[in-house]
């Protein structure tokens, strides 16, 4: 079990099987024939998915705009959850076709935000990618387009994804053991 910050993490998602998935969505994604595609990276979870998946996308023959919205939400896996934007997208969606990318989707309150946000602003479609879904966990009605793998109700870190600012850069997904 790999050691990090003096805590053991447990793999639960490998680096190559999440670079496998990641092709593989991005055939999924080429087959929707998306036009003049405007793909939104949800930071800053999502980072790290976002930069392998338009790599898997451009490899699949896709070449989408790319954008990054901050969104930040309290009271996460609640129904109330409180969700803001910290910084937005600077282009007008009216008319496009959206591809939202997420790191994981719980209750689904940061993505449906997000996508209903999009839609008042005039977008034609928008679609959702998340690398995890943790569909026990769902609040909000929405469901995923693409999703690379479904999660344990656990709490989950890496790639891209933090348990207080820490564990980010993990290039595969685990759960945090405790003490080495
Ligand atoms: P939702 O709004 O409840 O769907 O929450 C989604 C957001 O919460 C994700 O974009 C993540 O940033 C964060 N999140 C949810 N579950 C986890 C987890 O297991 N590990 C790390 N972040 C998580
Ligand atoms: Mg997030």
């Amino acid at each position: 079990m790999p050691v990090v910050r003096g805590k053991n993490i447990e793999i639960l998602f490998s680096a190559s099987a999440i670079a496998r998935r990641s092709l593989e969505l991005a055939k999924d994604i080429a087959a929707r024939d998306y036009k003049d595609l405007l793909v939104i990276s949800i930071l800053k979870g999502s980072f790290i998915f976002a930069a392998d998946l338009i790599r898997a996308m451009h490899d699949a023959g896709i070449s989408p705009e790319v954008e990054f919205i901050f969104i930040s939400s309290y009271g996460a896996g609640t129904t109330a959850g409180e969700v803001r934007v910290l910084r937005d997208i600077d282009n007008d969606v009216t008319g496009r076709d959206i591809l939202l990318i997420d790191d994981i989707l719980e209750s689904g309150n940061t993505l449906k935000y997000t996508r209903d946000l999009m839609l008042s602003r005039g977008a034609s479609n928008v679609d959702i990618a998340v690398l995890l879904d943790k569909r026990m966990r769902r609040k909000a009605d929405i469901e995923p387009d693409f999703v690379g793998f479904d999660c344990p109700d656990h709490f989950v870190v890496g790639y891209g994804m933090d348990v207080a600012h820490a564990f980010r850069e993990l290039p595969f997904v685990g759960i945090v053991k405790g003490d080495a």
